[in-house]
C-alpha cells in the first residue's frame, strides 16, 4: 500500500484537511509549475507557437490514461463542470416530453444547463427522489434503472453523489441507457482520480470533470470527455486554436471551416493556459504515477477505523461496500449539536464540510489515521 504523502504537499502539521471534495490543496511540484508559468509570461518573447500545444497535448493524453480512453482527441479542455454540460446540452435536441433524468440533490453544475434545455424544448426534468428516506443504496440504483424507461432521453449523473459519496450502478444504468436509447452523461468532478473510472467499461457518452478537486488541479481548468455522439457536434463558442492547422500563425486569417479531430472543437478558447494548463498536467501525471487504485485503497483503510467507531457510537454511514474511501457522509441524528462540532473543529483545526445533514468527509494521501482520530474526538466530544 502507498504510504502517506504528505510531505510532497504544504499542509502545516496542526491540520487535518479532510475537505478534498471542497477543493484539493496543491502539490508543491503543482505550485511550482504554476510559478513557473507566471514567470514564462513574464518573457512572452520566449513563448513559441508550438508552445500553445505542447501541454495541451501532454494534459489531454495525460487524462485520457486516467479515464483509460484509447485517443486524447477525445479530451476538450474545459474551464469549469458547467461548461462541459452546456457543451453537451448544445448539441441534443429534445422533444416535448422527453426526460432527463437527474439524481435529487444533484450539483447545480449538471442541473442549471439541463433546467435551461427543458424549458426551451418542452422536455422534463425527472429529479428521482431518494434522499429524504432511508434508501438503503441498492434501493437508490433500483430507483434509478427503474426510471429510465423509453421517455428518457438523457442521464445526467454524477459516478457518485457529490453530497456523501454514494455510488451510482453506472455500469447497470448504462446498459439500462442503451435499451431504451438513452445518452448517458456522467460529472466525474467528485471521484475521477481517486475512484477508477474506465470509459471502456462504462462507455458513457460525455464524461466531465473539473480539475481542482480529485484532479489535485488549480481552480478553473478540467478536461471532459466527449463520445462518437459529439463527434459532428458544435460547440458554444468557436476558438481558432481549435481549428485545423491552427499551428501555422501565418495562415490564422485564411478562415478554417475544419475543425481539429474529435472532441477539439469542444476546449475553451485559450485553453493552452500558460500557468493552469502545465499545473494540471503535472498534477494528473502525479496520479498516474501513485495510481488510482491504490488511492483509494489508502483512503478507505485509513478510513476504515474511523467508520468503525463511528458506528458503534450509532452514527448512519454506508456499509463498505457501498462507502467510496475517498468520499462519504455521516449522517447526524436531528438532535446533534452541530453549532457545537463546528467549534470543536475549529478547535482541533480539522476541515470536513457540512452538507444538509450530513458531514461529509473527504480524505487523500496527504492525510492518515491522526487525522481521523481528530475527527472522531471532535465527534465524541459534541456526543458525550
Ligand atoms: C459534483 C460536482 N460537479 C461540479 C462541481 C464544480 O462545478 P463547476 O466546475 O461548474 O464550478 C462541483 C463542486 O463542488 C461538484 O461537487
Amino acid at each position: 500500500m502507498l504510504a502517506c504523502q504528505k510531505q510532497l504537499f504544504d499542509l502545516p502539521n496542526d491540520v487535518s484537511y479532510l475537505n478534498c471534495s471542497y477543493m484539493s490543496p496543491l502539490l508543491r511540484t503543482v505550485a511550482d509549475a504554476g510559478v513557473e508559468g507566471i514567470r514564462r509570461k513574464v518573457r512572452p518573447y520566449e513563448i513559441k507557437a508550438a508552445d500553445f500545444y505542447t501541454s495541451l497535448q501532454s494534459l489531454r493524453q495525460a487524462f485520457a490514461g486516467l479515464i483509460n480512453a484509447s485517443d486524447e482527441n477525445r479530451i476538450a479542455i474545459i474551464p469549469s463542470a458547467s461548461y462541459g454540460v452546456a457543451s453537451v446540452c448544445r448539441n441534443l435536441s429534445l422533444q416535448v416530453g422527453d426526460e432527463i433524468l437527474v439524481a435529487e440533490e444533484q450539483f447545480p453544475s449538471n442541473y442549471y444547463s439541463w433546467q435551461r434545455l427543458a424549458e426551451a424544448s418542452g422536455a422534463v426534468i425527472r429529479n428521482v427522489k431518494f434522499r429524504a428516506e432511508e434508501w438503503t443504496p441498492d434501493q437508490v440504483n433500483e430507483r434509478l434503472l427503474q426510471a429510465i424507461t423509453n421517455k428518457t432521453a438523457v442521464v445526467a449523473l454524477g459516478q457518485v453523489h457529490w453530497a456523501d459519496g454514494l455510488p451510482f450502478d453506472l455500469l447497470a444504468i448504462r446498459q439500462q441507457t442503451r435499451e431504451v436509447g438513452s445518452l448517458l452523461v456522467i460529472d466525474g468532478t467528485q471521484s475521477v482520480g481517486a475512484l477508477p473510472f474506465d470509459v471502456n467499461m462504462i462507455q458513457p457518452d460525455a464524461l466531465i470533470c473539473a480539475g481542482y478537486k480529485w484532479l489535485l488541479g488549480p481552480y478553473s481548468l478540467g478536461c471532459a470527455y466527449f463520445g462518437p455522439y459529439f463527434d459532428a457536434g458544435t460547440p458554444i463558442e468557436e476558438n481558432w486554436i481549435n481549428r485545423y492547422n491552427s499551428e501555422d500563425f501565418s495562415q490564422l486569417v485564411n478562415y478554417e471551416d475544419q475543425y481539429k479531430p474529435l472532441a477539439w472543437r469542444f476546449s475553451v478558447g485559450e485553453g493552452s493556459n500558460f500557468i493552469l494548463s502545465p499545473m494540471l498536467e503535472k498534477a494528473i501525471k502525479q496520479i498516474l504515477e501513485w495510481g488510482v487504485v491504490r488511492i483509494q485503497e489508502y483512503c478507505r483503510s485509513i478510513s476504515r477505523p474511523f467508520v468503525e467507531e463511528m458506528r458503534s457510537l450509532n452514527f448512519r454511514v454506508h456499509e463498505e461496500q457501498y462507502r467510496c474511501g475517498h468520499l462519504f457522509g455521516v449522517l447526524l441524528p436531528k438532535e446533534f449539536d452541530l453549532p457545537a462540532f463546528q467549534k470543536e473543529l475549529m478547535r482541533h483545526r480539522v476541515f470536513v464540510s457540512v452538507r444538509g445533514n450530513s458531514v461529509r468527509i473527504s480524505p487523500h494521501l496527504y492525510n492518515d489515521q491522526r487525522d481521523f482520530d481528530k475527527l472522531l474526538t471532535c465527534f465524541r466530544t459534541v456526543s458525550d
